[in-house]
């Protein structure tokens, strides 16, 4: 039997692999993993739960009896237990409990395989940060966004600052240069691309130019020769 396509997005945050990811998805009409959507409701659950993060084997438990779904009130959204999680995951708390729990090795054995059963006909695009690396090292397209710090600084306070949320860009510049140094210096599943992966840097390209790339790429890896 083949294996349904796999295309990993890997990056640091605000890269912009999610809406990336996103975009490829409904172009090819894949099924989309966020995996660090995944992250983020366990460090939310957790923290619901006042479960201390030093306990990794209850994490760990948590991280596999979670009942988490996707898209059922809307495309991108997100329940937990029933309960609609979907802005309270994009909040800046969730994305440092995301990171905290992400560096747990216990935690990500647990969540390995509900991301292996995202994989199914015609596709997946799965975003994240070792989705080329550990989760589907057989992709046969892994693509790592980067851009600089401060470019992607400067994307997320637009973003925010466009939501109505106010920022403070050097405050978010300092968080999101402390996330890459966890995300990148843990021992498990680190932030760093695939050795196989195409690395795009995004720091001068719009969301489209870097899209368009990517479907350029996803064209040549799945021509298979036939006519
Ligand atoms: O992609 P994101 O910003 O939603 O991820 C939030 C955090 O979750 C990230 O800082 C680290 C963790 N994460 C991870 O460890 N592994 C992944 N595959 C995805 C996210």
């Amino acid at each position: 039997m083949t294996r349904a396509r796999v295309i990993t997005i890997d990056g640091p945050s605000a890269s912009g692999k999610g809406t990336v990811a996103a975009r490829i998805a409904e172009a090819l009409g894949f099924s989309l993993l966020d995996s660090g959507a995944l992250y983020r409701v366990l460090g939310i659950a957790a923290r619901k739960q006042q479960l201390s993060l030093h306990n990794h084997q209850q994490l760990a438990r948590l991280a596999a009896d979670l009942k988490i779904e996707f898209g059922i009130s809307g495309p991108g959204s997100v329940q937990l237990n029933g309960e609609d999680v979907s802005q309270e995951i994009r909040t800046d708390a969730a994305s440092k409990l995301a990171s905290e729990v992400g560096a747990i090795p216990a935690v990500r054995e647990a969540l390995l395989q509900r991301q292996l059963a995202f994989r199914q006909p015609p596709g997946l695009v799965a975003d994240g940060r070792d989705m080329g690396t550990v989760v589907f090292p057989d992709a046969e397209l892994k693509i790592f966004l980067t851009a600089s710090p401060e470019e992607r600084a400067q994307r997320r306070y637009k973003q925010l600052i466009g939501k109505g949320i106010g920022a403070i860009l050097p405050d978010l510049l300092r968080e999101l240069k402390d996330r890459d140094e966890r995300d990148s210096q843990r021992a498990v599943s680190p932030l760093k691309p695939a050795a196989d992966a195409a690395i795009l840097d995004t720091t001068k390209l719009t969301i489209d130019e870097v899209v368009a790339r990517v479907l350029e790429l996803a064209a040549v890896s799945m021509d298979d020769g036939t006519p």
